[in-house]
């Protein structure tokens, strides 16, 4: 197996290494080599990712990924948003889990608000939010599989947005054609029920940059950003986040948590084949969390490795 271990910026740099250990540990035999990619090497190279790096990530059986820096300069082109449409991740898969709730926010990856068609002018600026039938329909697909003996949410403001029309008429059919109990309701009202009421829920749709924000707001379930895993998936890769960022506030301290690396990690493993061994992984997570051992985000006082190794110890 193939993978591709992807830092990126700031804490990035200190959780993927922790994650990265866990799955050494279950396969010390697997290749796992580094890919630099970020604000880092913009700074050095003046470009935050090359072909021998989207190369590196293509040939991935799958990517162990950070975080990267993207400043608000308008000449900067998110490399995250360039790698999610090269390798063609369309589904954003941010599970949310807790005691008596198990919510999964699929996210629409690769068009919407955040298709990258936009334009600034003098006293003006315009994004165009571009959905396609064909994307509604795969994520949408997507989200139904998941939804197999649950309920689909879908998530938009069909009321207001055209394109959000569309996307609605395309979930409904394909839940419809899939056989599986769907709801809708629109993203404002939806953000604030599902914090109130998480055991409603079970699978979630949305574009892309609704998605973005559901899944933010829903860290308060469980505690925090540094706690949620992420999965970007399309039919020939997988690449697996956290769902935080690149923490400027806190990077280089060695505080950042790393359980939302650790999950992702957890989810890699799940997608590459291994169920029992990401349950493990998630096992030895709680167990480390219920034992006190806990970042400052938490309420604790472990460090970014101490964590690593609390997790560690419990999975030997
Ligand atoms: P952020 O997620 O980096 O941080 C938000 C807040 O949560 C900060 O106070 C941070 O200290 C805290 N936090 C996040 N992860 C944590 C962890 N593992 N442990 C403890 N505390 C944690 O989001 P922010 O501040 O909006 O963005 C910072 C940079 O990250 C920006 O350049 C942004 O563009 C980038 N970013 C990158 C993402 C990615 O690579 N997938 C996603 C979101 C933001
Ligand atoms: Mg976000």
């Amino acid at each position: 197996m193939k993978i591709a271990v992807v830092p990126g910026d700031g804490i990035g740099r200190e959780v993927v290494p922790v994650a990265e250990s866990v799955l050494r540990h279950l396969h010390p035999d697997w290749d796992y080599y580094p890919v630099e990619v970020g604000f880092g090497r913009w700074e050095r190279c003046g470009a935050a990712i090359g072909s021998g790096e989207m190369d590196a990530l293509r040939e991935a059986d799958a990517i162990l990924f950070g975080a990267v820096t993207t400043p608000p300069d308008p000449d900067y082109r998110s490399v995250l948003l360039q790698i999610r449409k090269d390798l063609d991740l369309y589904a954003n898969v941010r599970p949310v889990r807790g005691p008596g709730f198990s919510v999964t926010i699929v996210r629409e990856n690769t068009e919407g608000l955040y298709s990258g068609i936009e334009w600034a002018l003098p006293g003006s600026a315009c994004t165009l939010r571009v959905v396609t039938d064909g994307g509604s329909r795969r994520i949408a697909r997507y989200a139904a599989a998941l939804a197999e003996n649950g309920l689909m949410t879908i998530g938009t403001k069909a009321n207001v947005i055209k394109s959000d029309v569309l996307f609605r008429r395309c979930a409904i059919e394909e839940a419809e054609s899939a056989g599986v109990r769907w709801e809708e309701k629109y993203i404002d009202a939806l953000c604030l029920d599902l914090l109130m009421h998480p055991s409603r829920y079970n699978v979630v749709v949305t574009t892309n940059i609704f998605g973005d924000i559901i899944s933010d707001a829903a860290a308060y379930l469980v505690g925090g950003l540094g706690l949620l895993p992420s999965a970007n998936v399309g039919d020939s890769h997988a690449f697996f986040e956290p769902v935080h960022g690149s923490a400027p506030d806190i990077a280089g301290r060695g505080i950042a948590n790393p359980v939302a690396a650790i999950r992702s990690a957890a989810m890699l493993l799940a997608h590459v084949g291994h169920a029992d061994e990401a349950a493990a992984v998630d096992a030895a997570v709680d167990a480390a969390c219920a034992a006190g051992v806990r970042t400052p985000d938490l309420g604790g006082a472990a460090s970014t490795v101490q964590v690593g190794e609390a997790v560690l110890s419990r999975m030997r």
